[in-house]
């Protein structure tokens, strides 16, 4: 069947699910299972075993990467989870390890006791490891306020990435060198956020901060990363906008920016998208000559309706829906999403629910099993055009 009918009998069927629930009414009932994704239900309407390649190798099989973020603290009290990571990822990201808050207790001090595991923990089990992140408004230490004036941030910042960059230099696959640099709330012109660094240094810290990077590390893929970028909304165009600009900007001033991070916190606003817009700036980010990573995805799912198989096949669905647009871009070269399992995950205490109940983000539930929303990624991975591997 063709894939565009597909999709939309899905959104169709998503939207009679959401009404359903809304009225209080749904159950699952076995007749409905049949309606979606047929191949991954068994005969009492869970998930059937069907498919179980690891993530990490149906992507190598398009020349894409999965991978996830993880930290510390969970990686290395939970071996299950950690084996569950291993079998999946190709890639790691440290989720608190490498920011600013982490590494560097005082001024002149740099503790990489945990970095230096979660790079050891990737490199014994062939994961390649990301950055995340050298420049952002949050996580600054607590000296951070009283310390940095506009006398000496140049130093600070240089001192930064200099040091951070050049202790991973050769072991990093990419770095989030800048993230989140644009608050179009913040209402400059040019888009950008009144951060911290913005204040000190002027707009030019995010030029600063690559041409450090690319000292520091020259193989590293440098990124841009940010958020709210994925929906057909007037803020997410605006965003886009502002992004594009400001990519052009670096892109015109020889500052060394590789690719662009596209967080991918989904399913806060609309549940329904068709994702067109993006699919137009990711064609308009590709023609800049750069790559593009899906860096932090997951799905806020605080407004979904209880019932969690309910919850499951519509998270899928987004899942399937967003991917699907995003991977026809060729210069796509990775998928990470921001965590496995629903055990261990920032949104728990970010954007829970209000019934109290657990959130389902991810790919793996609590107790480390497939959910439908790991079946619609390794669809979309089958179904994904083939790419050459990016090879730093
Ligand atoms: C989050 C972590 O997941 C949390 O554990 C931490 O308390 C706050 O930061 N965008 C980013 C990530 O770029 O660094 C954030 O990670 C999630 C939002």
């Amino acid at each position: 069947m063709n894939k565009k009918l597909v999709l939309t009998g899905r959104r169709n069927f998503l939207l009679g699910l959401g009404a359903l629930a809304g009225m209080g009414t749904f159950t699952v009932a076995g007749r409905l299972k049949h309606l979606m994704y047929p191949e991954t239900w068994d005969a009492n309407g869970d998930i059937a075993a069907a498919q179980t390649v690891p993530l990490r190798v149906q992507a190598a099989a398009k020349g894409l990467i999965y991978g996830a973020a993880s930290n510390y603290r969970v990686l290395s009290s939970n071996p299950d989870f950690a084996a569950l990571c291993t079998q999946q990822c190709a890639m790691l990201v440290p989720e608190l390890e490498l920011k600013w808050q982490a590494l560097r207790p005082s001024p002149n001090h740099f503790n990489f006791t945990r970095g230096d595991w979660m790079a050891a923990f990737a490199h014994t089990h062939g994961m390649l490891f990301r950055g995340h992140t050298l420049v952002w408004h949050k996580h600054l230490p607590a000296w951070f306020a009283d310390t940095v004036n506009s006398k000496n941030a140049e130093q600070v910042l240089l001192k930064h990435i200099a040091t951070v960059a050049g202790h991973y230099a050769g072991k990093i696959h990419s770095w989030d060198v800048v993230n989140e640099a644009i608050a179009l709330g913040d209402k400059r012109s040019d888009g950008l956020r009144k951060a911290p660094w913005l204040q000190l240094l002027g707009p030019d810290y995010i030029d600063i901060a690559f041409r450090a990077a690319a000292e520091a590390d020259p193989q590293a893929l440098l990124v841009y990363n940010e958020n709210g970028l994925d929906y057909d909304t007037p803020q997410a165009t605006a965003k886009r906008t502002a992004v594009l600009k400001l990519l052009e900007r670096l892109k015109s001033n020889g500052t060394p920016v590789h690719a662009l991070g596209i967080q991918a916190h989904l399913g806060n606003r609309a549940v329904q998208s068709k994702f067109t817009k993006l699919r137009k700036f990711l064609s308009d980010v590709a023609n800049l000559g750069l790559k593009i990573l899906v860096t932090e995805m997951d799905t806020i799912d605080k407004n979904l309706p209880q019932d969690s198989k309910v919850r499951d096949r519509i998270v899928a669905g987004i899942y399937e829906d967003y991917l699907s647009v995003v991977l026809d871009e060729l210069a796509v070269i990775a998928v990470v999403t921001w965590g496995l399992s629903d055990r261990y995950t920032w949104l728990s205490t970010k954007q829970p629910r209000q019934d109290g109940l657990p959130v389902r983000p991810l790919l793996f539930d609590a107790q480390l099993k497939p959910k439908l929303a790991w079946h619609a990624v390794a669809r979309v991975f089958e179904k994904a055009p083939k790419r050459l591997l990016y090879k730093l």
